[in-house]
Parts: C-alpha cells; sequence; structure tokens
C-alpha cells in the first residue's frame, strides 16, 4: 500500500458526522478519481454520545489537541467545533504546526477573514473553507478557479438553509413561523442559537465570505443593511404571491457605476421567473453575473449533515491532491 495522506476531525456533530462519511463511504471511489487513500486518523471530541453513535471507531478518539497537533502524520485538520472559542485558536495552532486547516465556520471566516488568511500564508499552509458557504454547493471553488477569467458584476443568492425553509412551509404549507422553525432545528439546519439565522446574521456572513472572494473586498456584514426574516407575515407572502412573486431571504452585492460595492440582506420578492424563486425548503442558490461567462446558477442543500459534509470532505481531498503533485 502507498502513502496514506491522514486528516483529523475537531468536532464529532453533524457536520463532523458527514465530513467522515464522505471520506470513508467514498474511499474507493475518492481513490479512483485521486489514486489517494485517505484516511480520518484523529477525531477532536469531548461528548461521549458522539464517541458512542457507532459511526466512527472508538479508538480514534481523542479529547487533547496536543495528540493531533503533535502528529506529524496528519496533514490537514477540519474544524467543526463552530462557536468562536475554542475553535479559532485551534484553527491559529494548527496552521502554526504547518498543517492544512478547513472550516464551515461562516461566522469565524467572516469576522477574521484577513488574520486567517494571514496566517496561512505566514506559515504557508491551505485555508479553505467550501462548506462556509451555500452547503454542498461549489461556490467558492467556481468563484476561484472556473471562472479565473471573470470580473463579477454582482453575486446574488440564498445561502441560509433554515430560513428558505421556514418561508418555504409558511408559502406553500401554511405552517406557522414556530412550527416551521421547530421543524429546521430537529433537521438540523439550524444554528445552535436560531437568531443567527433568522435575523440574517448567517447569511450576511456568507455574503461578506462571498464578497471578499468575487470582489477582493472584504466588507464585515456589520457594515451592510440587514434585516432577517421574523417580521415577515403569511399576509406578506399571500400579497406577494398575488403578484406572481415569492418572498426570499436575499444576499446580494453589486458593482457600483464607481466601482464601489453596495450588499444588503434582506426579505425581497421574486419574480417567479427569476431562478431564485424556485428554491425550496433547504436548499441554497447563488447566481452569479459574469462579464465574460454572463449568469451562472448554482443549487443544491444549504445545510445539513451529509451535503456540508461532502464539501468539507472536498476541501480535505483537494489539500491531499496538492500535497501529492
Ligand atoms: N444554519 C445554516 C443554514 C447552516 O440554515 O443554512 C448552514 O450554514
Amino acid at each position: 500500500m502507498g502513502k496514506v495522506y491522514k486528516v483529523a476531525l475537531l468536532g464529532f456533530g453533524t457536520v463532523g458526522k458527514g465530513t467522515y462519511r464522505s471520506i470513508t463511504v467514498n474511499a474507493a471511489e475518492i481513490k479512483r478519481r485521486t489514486g489517494l487513500d485517505i484516511e480520518v486518523s484523529r477525531i477532536l471530541e469531548l461528548k461521549e454520545e458522539a464517541i458512542n453513535c457507532g459511526i466512527a471507531p472508538k479508538e480514534i478518539f481523542t479529547q487533547d489537541i496536543n495528540d493531533i497537533l503533535n502528529d506529524p502524520e496528519i496533514v490537514a485538520v477540519a474544524e467543526i467545533i463552530g462557536g468562536k472559542e475554542p475553535a479559532a485558536t485551534f484553527m491559529l495552532q494548527a496552521m502554526a504546526a504547518g498543517k492544512n486547516v478547513v472550516t464551515p465556520n461562516k461566522a469565524l471566516v467572516a469576522a477574521r477573514y484577513d488574520e486567517f488568511k494571514a496566517a496561512a500564508e505566514k506559515y504557508g499552509v491551505e485555508f479553505r473553507y467550501e462548506a462556509a458557504v451555500g452547503g454542498a454547493i461549489p461556490v467558492i471553488e467556481t468563484i476561484n478557479r472556473s471562472l479565473w477569467a471573470n470580473s463579477f458584476n454582482q453575486v446574488q443568492g440564498i445561502v441560509n438553509g433554515t430560513t428558505n425553509y421556514i418561508l418555504t412551509k409558511m408559502d406553500e404549507e401554511n405552517m406557522s413561523y414556530e412550527e416551521a422553525l421547530k421543524q429546521a432545528q430537529a433537521k438540523g439546519f439550524a444554528e445552535q442559537d436560531p437568531t443567527a439565522d433568522v435575523e440574517g446574521i448567517d447569511t450576511a456572513n456568507k455574503l461578506t465570505i462571498l464578497m471578499a472572494e468575487a470582489f477582493g473586498v472584504y466588507m464585515p456584514p456589520t457594515e451592510f443593511e440587514r434585516v432577517g426574516i421574523t417580521g415577515v407575515t403569511k399576509a406578506d407572502l399571500e400579497a406577494a404571491a398575488a403578484k406572481n412573486c415569492k418572498i426570499k431571504l436575499i444576499a446580494n452585492a453589486e458593482r457600483q457605476a464607481d466601482g464601489t460595492i453596495k450588499a444588503s440582506v434582506k426579505p425581497t420578492e421574486i419574480p417567479c421567473d427569476n431562478p431564485l424563486a424556485g428554491v425550496r425548503n433547504e436548499f441554497n442558490a447563488i447566481l452569479l453575473r459574469c462579464n465574460m461567462a454572463d449568469d451562472i446558477f448554482l443549487e443544491g442543500r444549504g445545510a445539513g449533515q451529509d451535503p456540508t459534509g461532502s464539501a468539507m470532505a472536498s476541501d480535505l481531498i483537494a489539500i491531499c491532491v496538492e500535497l501529492a503533485k
């Protein structure tokens, strides 16, 4: 057997399990496509119910971050703890230890974008966060690689699964806001504190990241208009329907005539002939208006265990592929 590329997970909650599953369930397919054997060799997790869930072997779990930082065979670390600390410290420590870092932590990436980028450059490692925006949708890779030869005029999207789920259920099934939120939480889409979803904070974090990638402009989420969905009523949805529109929580960033970027997050009436109007439930979508490729519309599952795990695993695999060159 050739070299095995070893990666570690920090946290084994919803996305941790999805990341582990993507790498292990598809190991043969990953090997066929990349030629590489990739193994999750350690998982940092303190909660007994996660360790005993039967998905990963008990012996790879540790409660000590140093078991991962000091293991020279581990080439990449996936931070899936969430929140601010110890997630941020662990990511910076991992970079300082020469390990590539992957995260779905949109709040941290949006708040400390420049700091993490600078640390990755300083230590000569990769910092990847595909799963931070749009769940399974490969939007960061599309902006940064596939559309390399373009300048972006506008980035517009539905990038929060919870709020899209709530608006869809209220609109299509006449469900109450409270019941729809409860369902979104039960399905594992919502943040630990769903205020971040319903007040548009999570969407604003993702828009900050999209703007940094597409326009090269870092605009913190606190510096543009943000309105959540808590004020959207069934009467608003019905009024929109009468105009052949859907109300969606839209993240929008547009290049202005003077070259500056104008950004906002707010419930917006979208005409039914716009593809964003047809994005339902926890699905997300991003419309990229480019000066050469014209419009690119990406849609997929924006939240949930395996879809988000797929994006995390893709980043880990991409790192191993680069190392193998
Ligand atoms: N709470 C987020 C959402 C999770 O509902 O989209 C995925 O980022």
